[in-house]
């Protein structure tokens, strides 16, 4: 079945409130559903209420307290439709359904992880529960009582504001929760477990006290503080940047282990993949503490974005969460260093979302139809849709884009909108017109930028001439030229900024809007030649081709006065040298010297003037997969592999003085995950690398693993050493101390699977058998499945790819196996191969035969067979 967004229509029946009693058991939960609507103004007295369901078997059904007649009533395990209901009057519906938390594998709906009951709703997880009207757009007010064995379940948690419990019948108690914010049902919670609790308060800018708890794992309450702490920042943050205040006496954060994806911003209580709660020094890195920080933060920003103002449908997915990526984003910029969180940040969108837009996977920031809504839960979506966000404020400015939002804010709580709704507060606000930006929502693909310039010594004038071009993408053939908003500045032989603006253009703000297929924009008065920096920031999500020297790029890297464009400056020229020497080598040709890129590296890594956060982002090379992507097509892994590692031991021997030196440079003393420390840790890890690679042995990093008294460092020294010496005899010996050191800690175990599987080479995928093989490995979680099996398919381009295509039929044999058990893992496992249609002749070849085999494997999942379908499809 395929869901068009043109054919959203508003539900028959109007829900008003919702009374929800669980009596929990593991196999034999009953639910009570007493649902009280009415039938919408002009909607006919013969049309039938049709409520969604899944997998759901009906106990009972009463329309105002009596049985309904099996006569006036159809249901499947996917649908109830009730006919017969008042014309006019409200009435209560109550169903009774009972279900299985224990053998729900999917982890959607109501199921158990580490004997603890939790739920996930969005995206149609609620009608696995009970049948309702389980879409985005009806909003109602939830009353949830929880029974449960007291044994089983100390705590008994739901949305909103606790209203009391007590004693039950023998053995079982009760609690009751009011939520009195109007919700859709794929926001309602449900929590029930023997957990762990640390507690704080929070004072609101308003004055009210607001009682904060986070529930983990027993043992596991001292490394739920940092979360704690991130989460009273963010609540600062909210309240400071964007004047949104907190609006229940409780805010509640529970960890399972058993979570499909990061966290979920349930109102009032968020539940989280423990991953992203739990950390100290000893068992998590430093990016663990960034991803913390940064999804604690997301998940509450939601109960503005998202929550109070949610969407109409789940075709305007992007309208909460990329809106939630853009508020997580400034908020770790602010906390953290800018311009180095916005490098990552670039980073991540060129490594992931590039692809999928370029892919047979692309779509629109805002889809325009689907088959299964679990699979765009995407990089697009959120991360793409952040950044549109961020070109709206660079379009409208700093000040218009805070009356957009909060317009925005003060039109649609307690709304479910739409982009348009979102559009038109910044149109108001800023008096522009949004129509060619709103191309930006519907129109897959990454933009081409083409560049070119002209300068006149004579005239003294400096011509640049834009032309942007957009290809085809699955469903889209031709396309429309956008509105992209180019941040630029041009730089003057001596390093200064030439003041000036174009002529006849509206560019005064250090921003050139191309808004035309083609466009020149004339400098004039410009004293010497000047180096254009465009699009600096990374202002607009595009490609960028220009022939730029690479002096013209050490000119930038030098003296632009934007420290992203700096770095974009070396990043180029690491780009295209990296491009470069993989064609050469693909094709059995000597490599070219990289002096001049070794030469930049180094004077970086030396420059005390820099931030070492900055310097160890411009020491970490493209990836492979960046390479890939840049070549674009026909692309061989093995030839850009050894292309990269040639340029990592030329750059390594040319600063090893440096680079040893470096090494050593990790703050001593007590560990703190703050930016600063943080920051010099990366800069001596990376050091450690190159240091390492120039002296051809892993006694260096065996030495800083054995001293190692944090995990971060602890985890740079084995990744060094798996990465470049996987068959040493210190590795070995490395891994299994890290094992067995951490036997019981299976966050940290993680970090043990991907290392191997990360290992480059065609060997590693024996090795990733051997251990998905192993008798303690477990299949059903799936942070792990994604620790041994995501880490092989997508983040190893040489194991992966090995030219027999084991890697693939690998992939395939899990994602079929796992469908079984879990659909929105499989789905997302076998996103690994989107780009396969890029690869050289034979690989494409085997990773075909692979697609094939899972699509013919029968009684796949909606999830699965919408991803195989659609990345086999031309
Ligand atoms: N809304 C959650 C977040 O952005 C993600 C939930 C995704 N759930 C899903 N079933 N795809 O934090
Ligand atoms: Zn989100």
């Amino acid at each position: 079945q395929v869901f068009k967004l043109k054919d959203y229509k508003p539900t028959d029946f109007v829900v008003e409130r919702i009374d929800l009693t669980f009596e929990l058991d593991p196999r034999e939960t009953k639910v009570i559903s007493r649902v009280i609507l009415h039938r919408r103004e002009g909607v006919a007295k013969d049309v039938p209420l049709v409520f969604d369901g899944d997998e759901l078997t009906l106990d009972g059904l009463q329309l105002d307290g009596s049985d309904i007649d099996p006569a006036l009533y159809d249901v499947t395990p996917d649908t109830l439709v009730i006919r017969g209901l008042p014309e006019s009057a409200p009435f209560e519906v109550t169903v009774s359904t009972t279900i299985s938390p224990e053998t729900n594998t999917a982890l959607m709906g109501l199921y158990r992880t580490n004997g603890v009951y939790c739920t996930q709703c969005e995206a149609e997880g609620f009608r696995r529960i009970t049948y309702f009207y389980d879409r985005p757009d009806v909003l109602a007010v939830y009353t949830v009582t929880i029974i449960a064995s007291k044994d089983e379940a100390k705590y008994l948690l739901s949305n909103g504001n606790y209203l009391g419990g007590g004693n039950y019948d023998e053995g079982r108690h009760f609690a009751a929760w009011f939520d009195p914010h109007p919700k859709p049902s794929y926001l309602f919670a449900l929590v029930a477990g023997d957990l762990g609790l640390i507690e704080d308060t929070f004072t609101t800018m308003s004055g009210r006290e607001v009682a904060l708890k986070i529930y983990v794992e027993h043992g596991k309450e001292p490394r739920a503080g940092y979360a704690m702490d991130a989460l009273k920042r963010s609540m600062r943050w909210d309240e400071e940047v964007y004047g949104r205040e907190y609006d229940l006496d409780i805010f509640q954060i529970v960890a399972v282990s058993d979570f499909n994806m990061g966290a979920m911003e349930n109102k009032g209580l968020n539940v989280f993949n423990d991953k992203y709660v739990l950390a100290d020094p000893a068992t998590a890195t430093d990016a663990d503490f960034a991803n913390i920080e940064a999804i604690i933060a997301h998940e509450y920003f939601h109960n503005w974005t998202g929550n109070r103002i949610t969407c109409r449908d789940w075709f305007q997915l992007c309208l909460k969460e990329g809106l939630t990526v853009y508020r997580d984003h400034a908020f770790s910029a602010d906390q953290r260093s800018a311009p180095v969180k916005r490098i990552a940040e670039i980073r991540l969108l060129k490594a992931h979302q590039f692809p999928e837009d370029a892919g047979p996977l692309a779509h629109p920031v805002r889809p325009e139809s689907y088959r299964e809504i679990n699979n765009f839960y995407t990089t697009t979506v959120y991360e793409k849709g952040s950044e549109v966000v961020r070109m709206i404020r660079t379009v409208v400015g700093a000040e218009d884009f805070r009356k957009g939002m909060d317009l925005y804010f003060e039109r649609h709580d307690g709304d479910a909108a739409t982009i348009e709704d979102f559009l038109a507060c910044f149109a108001e606000a800023s008096g522009r017109d949004f129509k060619q930006f709103s191309l930006w929502y519907s129109q897959a693909g990454t933009p081409s930028v083409t560049v070119s310039t002209d300068w006149n010594e004579a005239k003294k004038t400096f011509k640049v001439t834009l032309e942007q071009s957009l290809a085809p993408t699955p469903g889209q053939s031709r396309k429309a030229p956008m509105h992209i908003p180019l941040a630029y500045g041009l730089i003057l032989p001596d390093g200064s900024e030439f003041a000036g603006h174009p002529t006849g253009k509206e560019a005064a703000d250090g921003v050139l809007h191309l808004t035309r297929r083609r466009q020149v924009f004339t400098f004039t008065g410009v004293p010497g030649r000047p180096v254009l920096s465009i699009n600096r920031g990374f202002s607009a999500p595009v490609n960028i081709a220009m022939e730029q020297s690479t002096a013209d790029l050490a000119h930038i890297a030098r003296h632009d006065s934007d420290g992203v464009a700096r770095w974009q400056a070396i990043s180029e020229q690491a780009t295209r040298h990296l491009v470069e020497a993989s064609r050469l080598a693909r094709d059995g040709r000597n490599l070219p010297s990289a002096r001049d890129l070794a030469d930049i590296l180094v004077a970086t890594a030396a420059d005390d003037s820099l931030e070492p956060a900055f310097r160890a982002q411009a020491l970490t090379l493209p990836a492979e997969s960046d390479i890939a992507r840049e070549i674009g097509s026909n692309i061989d892994p093995d030839a850009i592999h050894a292309a990269r590692e040639a340029v990592l031991s030329e750059i390594a021997r040319a600063g090893l003085a440096v680079f040893s030196d470096l090494a050593d440079g990790a703050p001593k003393g007590p560990y703190s995950p703050g930016a600063a420390d943080a920051g010099r840790r990366a800069l001596a890890g990376i050091a450690m690398n190159y240091a390492a690679i120039a002296e051809g042995s892993p006694a260096r990093a065996k030495a800083a693993f054995d001293a190692a008294d944090n995990m971060t460092t602890l985890s740079q020294a084995l990744q060094v050493m798996t990465q470049n010496f996987p068959a040493a005899a210190e590795t070995r010996q490395a891994l299994d101390t890290f094992r067995t050191r951490f036997a019981d800690d299976p966050l940290v175990l993680d970090k043990w699977y991907s290392l191997q599987a990360l290992a480059p080479g065609a060997g590693t995928r024996a090795r990733v058998e051997e251990l998905l093989a192993g008798k303690d490995f477990d299949r059903t979680n799936p942070n792990r499945m994604r620790a041994l099996v995501g880490a092989f398919t997508s983040g190893n381009p040489t194991g992966f790819n090995a030219a027999d295509g084991g890697g693939y039929r690998l992939l395939a044999r899990e994602v079929v196996d796992i469908d079984k058990r879990n659909p929105q893992l499989a789905a997302r496992l076998l996103t690994a191969m989107r780009s396969w249609r890029s690869l050289e002749a034979e690989r494409q070849e085997q990773a075909r035969l692979a697609l094939v085999s899972i699509r013919s494997a029968g009684n796949l999942s909606a999830d699965v067979s919408d991803i195989v379908d659609r990345m086999l499809a031309a």
